[in-house]
């Protein structure tokens, strides 16, 4: 994403063009960004080459996690849905973990018959319905328990996990009672400690704090775990802000695995996705009231939710790049009738028109999954830009289809 001569492109492909020939809104990715994402991952933890598994979540676009499957990528599930579609991607089952605190027996009977690698479990009763399906099946199945760490993430409250008061994991008493209860099971095989503690994690603090946990849990529980799952979290850069330490983060589970011999696995959705994402919008109106000035787009919060739900911030960009750059104050709107149909709100931005295209930035990841058709809006369409390339991966919704 770049701007030549002043006009804006995704790769080698203007925004104006896309918005011509596709209409909007749009939802561009870069097959480039995708790359550099996942070497730049493994590059930072080549020390110990985790088992990275895809947040299905943040993006389930089939032919994105395709194309994700095809740098060697399994998947992080949290609902049937998501694990048949991980599976349809081709991903190896034997890189798949099921995770989230309310699978339902009919989600538990699947995952074993799909023989994935680890069901990650989050209470005691889960534990039970696993074991009673396993026992009727004569199956035994490689579990995982979900440790809720009481570590403060330090993001966003909304999307904070690992505190005592969030409903995720178990708490380390029992935590201790869930491993001997697997020890004694003939259906269970515990083979992983996991935790997750929340997500746009920008400092490593956090983590080095949740890994101290666990260091201390596992000599207290005296077991040999073959998984550490480390669940995903790393935030991205969404206004050229802060950046996660990679390094640090990277050195204190090194130091973590001088004392245990475990393989890592990682959950990441945001750090893989969210900056490939781009939200192509056209400008409805232009509208003065007051003081404040209001633009318009065709896209709204039915398209991207993030800012109505967590009031996050997304970067805009003009499609053209004009000489006057910082004259206007805007509001970014979308049409649903709900105030919090908005997006950002800039106090110096070039003067735009009326019919004119912007790009919402960074929309990879929590963008197109969370969309939704309110005000039977249909879906907008999904396109992969490689180079000069474009692939239609998801048709736009027909307004007929939702009727
Ligand atoms: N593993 C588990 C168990 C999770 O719950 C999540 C995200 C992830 C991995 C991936 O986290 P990531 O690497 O993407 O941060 N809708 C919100 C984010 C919700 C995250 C939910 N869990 C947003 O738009 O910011």
């Amino acid at each position: 994403m770049k701007y030549f001569n002043n006009k804006l492109k995704i790769e080698n492909v203007s925004v104006h063009s896309l918005a011509r020939k596709y209409g909007t809104p749009s939802y561009c990715y870069s097959f480039n960004r995708l790359k550099n994402n996942i070497n730049c991952f493994k590059k930072n933890f080549n020390s110990f080459a985790p088992l990275i598994c895809f947040a299905v979540k943040s993006n389930t676009n089939l032919n994105l996690i395709k194309e994700i499957k095809k740098f060697g990528l399994g998947a992080d599930v949290v609902s049937m849905g998501e694990l048949m579609l991980a599976l349809k991607a081709g991903i190896n089952p034997k890189k798949i973990v099921f995770s989230g605190i309310g699978k339902t027996s009919k989600e538990i009977e699947f995952a074993i018959n799909k023989k994935i690698l680890l069901i990650n479990v989050e209470s005691r009763s889960e534990i039970k319905e696993i074991e009673r399906i396993a026992k009727i099946r004569n199956k035994k199945v490689d579990i995982g328990i979900r440790l809720n760490p009481n570590t403060d993430a330090k993001t966003l409250r909304q999307i904070s996990t690992g505190k005592k008061e969030n409903k995720f994991g178990v708490n380390d008493k029992i935590f201790f009672d869930l491993v001997n209860y697997c020890k004694k099971s003939k259906n269970l095989i515990l083979k992983c400690l996991s935790v997750h503690i929340g997500s746009q994690i920008l400092d490593h603090k956090p983590y080095e704090k949740m890994l101290q946990v666990i260091d201390r849990i596992i000599r207290k529980v005296n077991y040999n775990f073959e998984f550490i799952d480390l669940g995903g979290g790393m935030g991205i850069s969404y206004m050229g802000n802060k950046e996660l330490n990679y390094k640090k983060y990277c050195s204190a589970i090194n130091k973590f695995l001088k004392k245990h011999n475990s393989k890592i696995i990682f959950e990441p959705g945001r750090s893989i996705i969210g900056n490939t994402g781009f939200l192509i919008a056209k400008i409805i109106y232009i509208k003065k009231n007051g003081k404040k000035n209001f633009v318009i787009l065709d896209a709204a919060m039915n398209d991207l939710i993030r800012p109505a739900l967590y009031g996050a911030h997304h970067n805009i960009l003009p499609s053209e790049r004009r000489n006057k750059r910082f004259v206007k104050n805007y509001e970014f709107v979308g049409p649903i009738c709900e105030t919090t149909d908005r997006f950002s709100s800039f106090k110096k931005f070039q003067e735009l028109k009326e019919k004119e295209i912007v790009t919402i930035c960074d929309v990879g990841a929590y963008g197109m999954s969370l969309s939704s058709n309110y005000n039977i809006r249909p879906k907008a369409i999904e396109l992969l830009i490689n180079g000069s390339k474009v692939r239609i991966i998801k048709k736009r919704q027909k307004l007929n289809e939702l009727m």
